[in-house]
């Protein structure tokens, strides 16, 4: 077994040292994998984590796996049409689902800081949305939360979702649904609390969601609410008008075959949008990104679910006994939560908070970043939002 120095890592170059610690003994199922973040201001550890987890809240969806491409776009013409009944027509009871699923995360510290001897205090589990996995949160230098967060003293979690990039990839229709992430997420915050991860105890865990990862995060402070010391909701608003229109946009397709280098082996129920002008219209703002990063985005873009689908806001509660600080951030011009202007009619951050968070306390903020579509961390400015986010938990004593 090698040794791990810092020092090794940096002179080799290498993402995949391996540390002296049993992946057992680490929380993880093999030894983890290191890396450095993209900016280089934080050490990470990555692998699958096995999650044990039982969810009463999924449901039970009459919907039978799409047999062809055909077949997936009749289902969004239906669920568009005016008079629609689909979703009445699928839906069934609620629905118990059990299992452990590999969930493959990611933990940053600060560089320099080993693990478990120098904790910081506060971990940040960051949630991403629909159509990412958990790079969006590191995706190039000058663009991480993840380096930003070291930077500042922090920890972070990424983790990619239940159905997408290293995680398993189970049932699409009956189990890739909201309320399980929820009670996964909740699951994986309690490890991060007990020290079950890499033997560091987090005292205080701050979530952070990106769009369909707010709405995660609203469904874990609603239903775990002692999960949750702060809440920093991105890409999200109280408008599900534009849902419709998103989802036109996406022109879902079979990620199979769309991207079947990548995605051969999935079911008929795991889709992703249909082409780069799909996620420009829905995730970008034209000019305020850099070609590069829509283009890697783009080539790396992942699936989602009819599960997910059909589930989205399910869990989306007010949470009444959270009382812990909310931050909502928005990209000005989001098209999926404001309709390409989140100043019309008002400022759309501004009624989050109350409406959602009726106990919030401490000092609550928001921030509007200008210019910037919905995959807001890839625009212009994202730094901005990063010290914003920061800044927004130092100030809460976080
Ligand atoms: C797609 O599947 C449906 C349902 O099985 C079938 O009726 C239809 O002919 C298929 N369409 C194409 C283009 O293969």
């Amino acid at each position: 077994m090698r040794t791990f120095t810092l020092a090794t890592m940096l002179a080799s170059g290498t993402s995949a040292l391996t540390i002296p610690l049993l992946g057992s003994l680490t929380g993880f199922k093999d030894i983890p994998v290191l890396s450095l973040s993209q900016g280089g201001k934080a050490q990470c550890y990555s692998g699958l984590i096995a999650v044990p987890v039982t969810t009463t809240g999924n449901t039970q969806l009459n919907l039978n796996l799409p047999n062809n491409q055909s077949s997936v776009t009749d289902i969004f013409t239906q669920y568009l049409t005016s008079t629609s009944t689909l979703v009445q027509t699928l839906t069934g009871p609620d629905a118990t689902v059990s299992g452990t699923f590999n969930i493959h995360a990611k933990l940053c510290f600060p560089l320099l800081s080993l693990p478990p001897l120098v904790t910081p205090p506060t971990v940040q589990f960051l949630i991403h949305g629909i159509g990412f996995d958990k790079g969006y949160w590191d995706f190039a230098p000058g663009y991480s939360q993840v380096d930003a967060a070291a930077a500042a003293g922090y920890a972070t979690f990424t983790y990619d979702r239940l159905g997408v990039g290293l995680s398993d990839h189970p049932d699409a229709v009956q189990v890739v649904q909201s309320p399980l992430e929820v009670d996964i997420a909740h699951a994986l915050i309690q490890m991060l609390r007990k020290g079950n991860l890499l033997g560091t105890k987090f005292g205080k865990v701050a979530i952070g969601g990106h769009s369909f990862g707010s709405i995660q995060s609203v469904g874990i402070a609603s239903r775990y609410p002692d999960d949750v010391d702060a809440v920093m909701l991105t890409g999200f608003s109280l408008s599900s008008a534009s849902f419709g229109l998103t989802f036109a946009a996406f022109n879902a397709a079979l990620a199979n075959k769309n991207q079947a280098a990548r995605f051969g082996a999935l079911s008929n129920g795991y889709l992703v949008t249909g082409s780069p002008q799909s996620n420009q219209m829905a995730f970008f703002r034209n000019p305020n990104y850099d070609a590069n990063l829509f283009n890697a985005d783009d080539n790396n873009k992942q699936t989602f679910t009819f599960g997910e689908f059909f589930t989205l806001g399910k869990v989306v509660a007010p949470a009444t006994s959270f009382k812990g600080p909310v931050d909502v951030v928005n990209g000005q011009n989001d098209f999926i939560f404001c309709q390409g202007d989140c100043l019309n009619p008002s400022d759309q951050n501004a009624p989050v908070t109350g409406a959602l968070f009726p106990a919030a306390g401490g000092k609550c903020s928001t921030f509007m970043l200008p210019g910037a579509g919905h995959a807001l961390n890839l625009h212009y400015g994202a730094s901005q939002m990063f010290a914003h986010m920061n800044n927004f938990l130092k100030s809460n004593g976080l």
